[in-house]
């Protein structure tokens, strides 16, 4: 059945550190989509689905924070983040998600299994509903269609 929402549904997308210059940061790694191009490509998919997607990056550790204790005031159904180093590092921002307690999908763009051995820990991924790594921005769209399906309202993994 489909989830019935008495407003549109509300997506944020995040965007941790570095991210704000994709399109010329190493390539070879991240590709040559810039981050207007991804957010602009979640935002039609988002109104085609009648949702209300909204973004922010930041390169700043508190910014994100302030952005996901706002979520949870602002009735934020789902976030998706690709927390950039701070996966690795932020205890606090891990801290800010779990406060908020909006479901959330950890998406990076490079396969953080296939490079450097600290890139394989991460302080978000037991908390967040799934991890999609390594799709590059195709990574967004399939969490973007996660949100938007009915599963979402299921709650689950199966289905
Ligand atoms: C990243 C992977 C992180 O290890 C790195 O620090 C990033 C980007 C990714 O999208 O592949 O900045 O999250």
């Amino acid at each position: 059945m489909k989830k019935q929402h008495a407003q549109a549904q509300r997506v944020l997308v995040l965007h941790g550190p570095n991210l704000n210059i994709l399109g010329t940061r190493e390539p070879d790694i991240y590709g040559s989509v810039t981050l207007d191009e991804i957010n602009g490509n979640l935002t039609k998919l988002a109104e085609k689905a009648g949702s209300r997607l909204t973004y922010f990056q930041s390169n700043a550790e508190a910014e994100l924070i302030d952005c996901v204790q706002a979520a949870s005031q602002e009735q934020v159904d789902f976030i998706i983040i690709n927390p950039a180093a701070f996966t690795h590092t932020s205890i606090a921002l891990r801290d800010a998600l779990a406060a908020a307690q909006i479901p959330f999908i950890e998406v990076h763009l490079s396969n953080v299994f296939a490079r450097e051995p600290f890139r394989r820990e991460s302080y978000f991924s037991d908390l967040a509903r799934g991890v999609i790594t390594g799709l590059g921005p195709k990574g967004y769209e399939l969490a973007l269609d996660y949100v938007l399906s009915d599963r979402v309202a299921e709650g689950g993994a199966s289905g």
